[in-house]
């Protein structure tokens, strides 16, 4: 039996634009994901079978959990025992559900000893959900379609952030409805998105042209996001942003000094338990945290992590 321990890590969206909608109803995107240190943890045991089971233990209830499907999905024969501990808020777009199951496809190939062409993994990762293949590559990236066309960014400095995940529900289906509703006419030109993505490397945070399309129909329905974004850029974030379709909010600090007392700022005012520190996560510290975790010799550079001996 081979055991791991995986820390599977959450997303922000650093930009996010909602362009048309398409004759499948989903939306094409522009977006810039980023990786983050909150993360949940996996603890998996693999014993060689010949069939393939997962048997998942969860420190919360999950209904149709994408750790299961990975698997049956990517259908490797083997045992697979899983425990999963939550520390990601759920359902509020940090992406905690498709970092699990992204972990699973990088994971399972390389437990088992198997290769899977990377173009394999990216197609069983969109079809598990729209956030799933940006998990695959981690750090910061472009992503264009459904989220799921993804094209690495270069690394931004690691910079402190505060992650807060009020306790409201935003109806992902309905925020889109209300995006198709409020626009007239073509969605606007591309042209920020794409400066925004020269200048992740060059201009400091407080420069950078970020929006999230859906604080215009988000944050009218609860103005209490709103007031948080507020406290966020009084307390110095350079950029103070939604998550995904909300209702996580962020923030970008110059240096810990001032993130931390925004901590405490925002602990008094809002509760303890919706505040996390965090810092983000490159694509060199996420690959590099996966060959440590999956104890791959330094001298295996391939990405995805193969085994030595996978065939
Ligand atoms: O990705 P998720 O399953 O959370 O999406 C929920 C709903 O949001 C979809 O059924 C679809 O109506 C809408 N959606 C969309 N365009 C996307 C992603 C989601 O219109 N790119």
């Amino acid at each position: 039996m081979t055991t791991v321990r995986l820390r599977s890590v959450a997303k922000i969206n650093l930009d996010l634009r909602v362009l048309e909608r398409r004759a499948d109803g989903y939306h094409n995107l522009r977006t810039v994901f980023q990786t983050i240190s909150l993360a949940d943890t996996l603890d998996i045991a693999y014993a060689p079978a010949r069939r393939l089971t997962v048997e998942l233990q969860s420190t919360v209830e999950i209904t149709g959990n994408l750790i299961e499907k990975a698997a049956q999905l990517l259908a490797i024969p083997g045992r697979f025992n899983i425990r999963l501990h939550k520390r990601i808020p759920m359902g509020g777009g940090l992406g905690g559900g498709s970092s699990n199951a992204a972990a699973m496809l990088l994971a399972i190939p390389f437990l088992v000893g198997k290769q899977v062409p990377l173009r394999k993994l990216i197609d069983l990762a969109s079809q598990l959900g729209s956030d799933v293949p940006f998990f695959l590559l981690g750090g910061t990236a472009a992503g264009l379609d459904r989220g799921t066309e993804l094209y690495p960014l270069p690394d931004i400095p690691r910079l402190p952030a505060v992650v807060i995940t009020p306790k409201i529900h935003v109806s992902t289906a309905e925020a889109y409805r209300a995006i198709d509703e409020h626009r007239s006419g073509a969605p606007p030109a591309p042209t920020s998105h794409e400066a925004l993505t020269w200048m992740l490397e060059t201009a400091p945070p407080a420069a950078w042209p970020c929006c999230n399309d859906f604080e215009t129909v988000v944050f009218p329905q609860f103005p209490q996001l709103k007031s948080i974004q507020g406290k966020l850029q009084k307390l110095g974030a350079g950029v103070a942003l939604m998550s995904g379709s909300g209702s996580t909010l962020f923030g970008l600090f110059a240096n810990r000094k001032s993130r931390d007392s925004a901590v405490v700022s925002l602990r008094k005012d809002l509760g303890k338990e919706v505040i996390f520190p965090v810092s983000l996560v490159s694509r060199g510290a996420y690959r590099s945290l996966w060959r440590r975790q999956l104890r791959v010799s330094p001298d295996l550079t391939i990405w995805p992590p193969q085994s030595r001996y996978a065939q």
